[in-house]
Order: structure tokens, then sequence, then C-alpha cells
């Protein structure tokens, strides 16, 4: 045989590739999206899609918390219909013409693991248009929206719109200058209103916080500096003037008490109320109310009665990550100094503790 058979062959690949090349560079490959992928890419694609998806999914989770179906609601309202409808919406014109076109997902979910609609939410879907989860840290609200997802099939028009949108906005809504637009209001009671708040959900209780604590946490959202992919659409387009007007407003609201069961497990919150109230000097943990009480004085300490377990153990998990970006206000390290040598048991104890309904 001829030995330079080895070296004919990359030739010849080499000039198909040239040619190839070629004929791209010339245009032959049809980019325009008005003549529709033939069946066969449409296919491939498609196929090359899921593959990929199942193939990065990681583990499945632990079973998710039903509490976090409406606050994935609130924000599937705000950045997600526009593309895929809702049961009482259907997709956009707009929306419909897109290559591929984004499914109507009541079909598709069933179709899919969490762990395949986690890794779809988390990272978005290459070349398809449909977007990557706006703050890379945050698991947890990524999983949020799977709980969503799998709830979503099932969901009549009604409930949906009771769970994504908030019918009456709590409070005086003016109209004057300086009071925040009745709109933008109703945006924010849809996950936050005082009806919405549950013990499972880690949206955070905003109605009677301190005022400057809450300015100065949703400047740090509208920048970047505190990592949250819902409130970082929550407070997209609006001026700092406005977040400040948000800020007063809830913080003028009569505060709840925390959305938890009123007797929690007894031995577990008293583990919660001595952390709380004396810390543990032999582990390096300070006493919470030494901050958060009422007497620090500090008005950028926020106030921890009236947050549901859920919220703080959320906020301690991520105070406790390195990778994290949690805090919003200057004094966000001294946070994370006390949280560091938290142990899950003192976790469940301190969530158990201040998310009790006292
Ligand atoms: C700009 C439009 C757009 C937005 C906004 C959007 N998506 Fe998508 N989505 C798409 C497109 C397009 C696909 C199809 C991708 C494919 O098949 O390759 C898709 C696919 C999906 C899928 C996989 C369904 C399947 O079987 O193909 C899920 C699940 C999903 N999106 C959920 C969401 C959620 C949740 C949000 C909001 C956080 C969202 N999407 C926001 C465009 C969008
Ligand atoms: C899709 C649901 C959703 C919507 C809509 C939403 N929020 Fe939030 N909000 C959250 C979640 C979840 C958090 C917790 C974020 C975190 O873990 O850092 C939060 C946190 C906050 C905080 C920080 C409170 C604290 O105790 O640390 C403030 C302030 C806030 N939101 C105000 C608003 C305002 C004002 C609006 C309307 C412009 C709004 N939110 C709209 C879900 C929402
Ligand atoms: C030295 C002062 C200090 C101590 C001690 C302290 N914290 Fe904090 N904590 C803060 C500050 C400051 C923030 C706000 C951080 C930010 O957003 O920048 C905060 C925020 C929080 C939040 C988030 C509240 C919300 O509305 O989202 C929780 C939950 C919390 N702390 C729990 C605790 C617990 C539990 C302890 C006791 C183990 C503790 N803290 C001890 C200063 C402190």
């Amino acid at each position: 045989m001829d030995k330079r058979w080895p070296l004919m062959l990359a030739g010849s690949a080499a000039a198909l590739a040239v040619v190839g090349l070629g004929a791209i560079w010339l245009g032959a490959i049809d980019v325009r999206a008005s003549t529709g992928h033939w069946k066969i890419t449409e296919w491939v694609l498609h196929g090359v899609m899921r593959a990929s998806v199942k193939a990065a999914a990681g583990e499945a989770p632990q079973p998710l918390d039903p509490d976090l179906v409406a606050m994935g609601a609130g924000h599937f309202e705000q950045a997600c219909l526009f593309c895929h409808g809702a049961p009482d919406t259907p997709r956009s014109a707009l929306a419909r013409a897109m290559l591929p076109p984004p499914p109507d997902l009541k079909e598709v979910v069933a179709t899919w693991r969490d762990q395949d609609l986690f890794e779809i939410v988390q990272h978005g879907v290459r070349y398809s248009g449909m977007p990557a989860w706006p703050a890379k840290g945050r698991k947890d609200e990524v999983w949020a929206m799977v709980a969503f997802l799998r709830a979503y099939p099932d969901m009549t028009g009604d409930a949906y719109r009771r769970m994504a949108t908030a019918p009456e906005v709590a409070g005086a809504v003016a109209t004057g200058d300086r009071q925040p637009k009745a709109d933008v209001l109703a945006r924010c009671d849809a996950c936050h209103a005082a009806d919405k708040l549950a013990d499972g959900s880690f949206v955070p209780q905003i109605q009677g916080q301190n005022q400057a604590y809450l300015a100065a946490s949703l400047r740090a959202f509208l920048s970047g500096e505190r990592e949250s992919g819902m409130m970082r659409v929550a407070v997209n387009g609006l001026a700092p003037e406005e977040l400040d007007q948000l800020a007063a407003h809830y913080a003028t609201l009569a505060r709840a008490p925390s959305p938890g069961p009123d007797r929690p497990a007894p031995t577990l919150s008293e583990a919660g109320r001595m952390l709380a109230e004396r810390g543990d000097a032999s582990r390096d943990i300070p006493a919470c109310n030494s901050c958060h009480g009422a007497g620090s004085g500090n008005p950028l300490f926020p106030r921890l009665d009236g947050l549901s377990q859920a919220t703080i153990a959320t906020r301690l998990h991520l105070f406790q990550d390195k990778e994290a970006q949690p805090g919003g206000t200057p004094y966000r390290e001294l946070m994370r100094k006390a949280a560091r040598k938290l142990e899950e048991r003192d976790i469940k104890a301190l969530s158990a503790y201040y998310g009790s309904g006292q």
C-alpha cells in the first residue's frame, strides 16, 4: 500500500475544511430566522439541548418546600411570562416568532427531572434566547423556580394570578411625587405582601423593618453588590430615589409576627434563645441581640423578629458562604464574622427561635 496515504487523507480533509469554511464565509448557511429551521435541524438542536442538559444535571434535590411555589410565581410573572406565557396569558406574538420559539411550559415540564429544570434555569440555553439566572451564587432561588415549575402544569389561571400578583396594595398609596408609584408597589407586594409571607419561603418581611437598612439593601440589589436574581429583576429600571421612597413606605407599615408556628419545638428554640441573648463565648459566637436587639441603636442592623424560619436559615447560610455576596450595608463583614462559627444545629435553633411567631 502507498505509504503516503495518511498524508493524502489529511490533505483532502484540510481541503474539504477550507472549501466548507469558504462556503460559510460566502454565506451558504442561512441564519435568517424567518425561514424557520428544517425539521431535521430542529430535531437535532433540541436533541443536543436535551442530551446536554441531562448530562450536566447534578443530584436530585431534597424535596422542595411547597411555600417556595408562590415566590417562584412572583418571579415568573416578571421574568419568564414575556417569552413563555402563563396559564391565563398566551405567549406574545414576538416570542412565538423567536427561533426556536419558547415552548408552552405546561406541556414540557413533565418531560424533565427536577435537576434538569434546575440546570436549564440556572444556566439558560445557548443560541436560543433562554437566559441564565441573573445571580450566579443563588442556587436557592433557582430551586424555588423549580418548585414553581413542578406545580405549574396543574395551575389554573386564577390560581396562578393569585400567586403571582398582588390584587390590592397594602398601606397608603399616594400619587404625589415623593411616594412610590402604585404599579411598582404592586410589583413588590406580589412577593412581599403580608399575606404572602410563609414559614418555608425566604422572602423576608420588609414591613416595619428599619428604613436605613431597607434603603441600603435596595441600592445594593440595584448595583449587584448584594446578589439576588429575584431582587435584581424586581428593582430593574428603578431610580435610586424611587428605592428610597420604597424604603420609606415599607418602614412605616405595621410589622407582623413571624409566619412560623406559634410554638416551635421547645428544646430547639430554647437553644436558639441562648445564642440570641448570650452567644457562646467558648465557640466564638457573639450574642445576636447585641447587634440585632432593640438596644443596639444602629438602624443599619436589621431587626430579626417577624422573619420566617426559611429567611433566617437562608441568610445565615449565605453569610457563611465565602463565594456569596449576601450583604447590602457597609457592616456586612460584621455579620459574616458572627455567622462563621455557627453549626447546622445552631442555624436550626436560631431559625426556630426567631421564626416562631414571637
Ligand atoms: C427571551 C425569552 C425567554 C425568557 C425570558 C425565558 N425563556 Fe425559557 N426558553 C426560551 C427558549 C427560546 C427556550 C427553548 C430552548 C430550546 O428548546 O433549545 C426555553 C426553554 C425553557 C425551558 C425548557 C423547556 C423545553 O422543554 O424546551 C424551561 C424549563 C424554561 N425555558 C424556563 C424558563 C423560566 C423559568 C424563565 C424565567 C426565569 C424563562 N424560561 C425565561 C426563552 C425564554
Ligand atoms: C419575585 C419575588 C420578589 C419580588 C417581586 C420582590 N422581592 Fe424583594 N425580596 C425577594 C427575595 C427572595 C428576597 C431575599 C433576597 C436575598 O436572599 O438576598 C427579597 C429581599 C428584599 C429586601 C431585603 C430585605 C431584608 O430583610 O434583607 C428588600 C428591602 C426588598 N426585597 C424589597 C422589595 C421591593 C421594594 C420590591 C419591589 C420593587 C421587591 N422587593 C420585589 C423577593 C421579591
Ligand atoms: C456585630 C453585629 C452583629 C452580630 C453580633 C450579629 N449580626 Fe446579624 N447582621 C448584622 C448586620 C450589620 C446585618 C446586615 C448585613 C448586610 O446586609 O449588610 C445582619 C444581618 C442579619 C440577617 C439578615 C436579616 C434580613 O433581614 O435579611 C440575619 C438573619 C442575621 N443577621 C442573623 C444573626 C444571628 C442569628 C446572629 C447571632 C448568631 C447575628 N445575626 C449576629 C450584624 C450582626
